[in-house]
């Protein structure tokens, strides 16, 4: 069984996906780190985060170990290190290169080949998995995005941004990821689509494990 969620940031993806494994046994993915460490790793080697053929070259040597949302780049420990402004610009550009993309897909779905995963992403209903057994698309108000980005202790321990800081980057990042021409977000006709807006994580969890015990 795979368990796809996908959604914009600031939705709530990482904290229902790290529960709803906890709850099955299932083991958690968060892909939105493999591409943030890609670009880290980008960076530090100095190479061009535009440049697709070099960024290509390190997402296909790089060994990337991920659990959950800790994650490892060739031997680096950047849990930490990913979760920056500096990153979440560097990020958006590496997001949109179609053979990166590809070479991570690929990865994704050898991540799963023993079933029991719930990934979180983008794309995940979309195009890594659009037979998953459940799909689930969650949103939620741009302003409770913002606030929950803004107060997220992964995200906030580097920085103390202004919230209004926070919505703007947000926005940015968003259209990016949804108009890009290669795999933007976009909710699968499949997905069972959850607005979070106002609703207390244990709620969305049941919900999300109401459909997978529908499904079994
Ligand atoms: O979920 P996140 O904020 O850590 O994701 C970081 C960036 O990576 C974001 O701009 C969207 C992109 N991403 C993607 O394009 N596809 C995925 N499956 C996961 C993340």
């Amino acid at each position: 069984m795979i368990i796809a969620i996908d959604g914009p940031s600031g939705a709530g993806k990482g904290t229902v996906a790290r529960e709803v494994a906890a709850r099955l046994g299932f083991r958690h993915v968060d892909t939105g780190a493999m591409y943030r460490a890609v670009a880290w790793r980008t960076q530090q080697l100095g190479l061009d985060l535009d440049d697709e053929e070099a960024v290509l070259g390190v997402a296909q040597a790089a060994q990337i170990d991920v659990d959950g949302s800790a994650i490892s780049i060739d031997g680096h420990d950047v849990s930490a290190a990913i979760r920056t402004p500096e990153i979440d610009r560097a990020v958006t550009r590496v997001a949109r290169l179609a053979r990166v993309r590809a070479e991570l897909v690929r990865r994704q779905r050898a991540m799963a080949a023993d079933g029991g995963v719930v990934m979180e992403g983008r794309d995940i209903g979309t195009v890594v998995f659009p037979d998953a057994g459940v799909k689930v698309y969650l949103d939620a108000s741009p302003e409770e995005r913002a606030r929950r980005r803004a107060s997220d202790p992964a995200h906030s321990a580097a920085q103390r941004q202004a919230l209004a800081d926070v919505a703007q980057a947000m926005q940015r990042r968003d259209e990016s990821d949804r108009t890009r021409v290669s795999s933007p977000l976009s909710v699968a006709p499949d997905a069972l689509v959850i607005d979070t807006t106002g609703m207390p994580v244990a709620e969305v969890v049941e919900r999300v494990l109401l459909t997978v015990a529908n499904r079994r």
